[in-house]
């Protein structure tokens, strides 16, 4: 007689198996960037008006689903898998502004590419209401 009966092996496996789909699963999917594109330095003058420029857009573009205070809690927000994460965490900023606005010109998922919807100009302006 075997050891282990065939059946608790298989059944052992399989439990191994789907726990670590799980846990992948769990982890917060990477959206890789290249080093070089992260390293881009925001080419917008930071004054009153690239502020206000980028408040305006950013509640023309991004409020509906990144909240107001861009928590990712916005009207449509939940109705998206994975929901619109909160821009005012450390982790989305730890590429920096280059980062950011790489994923933001590309999109995924439910995040739309905006790639040609605004331009690069405008794209830096949003960044720039978080300037700190
Ligand atoms: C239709 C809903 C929607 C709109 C509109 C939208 N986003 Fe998103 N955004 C998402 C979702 C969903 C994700 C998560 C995508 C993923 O991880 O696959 C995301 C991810 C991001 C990320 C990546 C954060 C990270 O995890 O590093 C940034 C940055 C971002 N959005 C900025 C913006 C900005 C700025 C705007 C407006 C110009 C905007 N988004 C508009 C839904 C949206």
């Amino acid at each position: 007689m075997p050891l282990l009966p065939k059946k608790i092996v298989t059944c052992v496996i399989v439990f191994l198996v789907s726990s670590m789909v799980c846990l992948v699963a769990a982890e917060k999917i990477v959206w890789p960037i290249s080093p070089i594109k992260a390293k881009k330095k925001n080419p917008v003058e930071y004054d009153a008006s690239s502020i206000g420029q980028g408040k305006k857009l950013y509640s023309q573009w991004c409020m509906t689903c990144h909240g107001s205070g861009a928590k990712g809690d916005g009207p449509s927000a939940y109705a998206q898998t994975p929901h619109p994460p909160d821009l005012t965490d450390p982790s989305v900023w730890n590429e920096g502004d280059g980062g950011v606005y790489w994923r933001m010109t590309e999109g995924r998922e439910s995040m739309p590419s905006f790639k040609t919807l605004i331009t690069s100009k405008q794209r830096w302006e949003i960044l720039i209401i978080y300037d700190r």
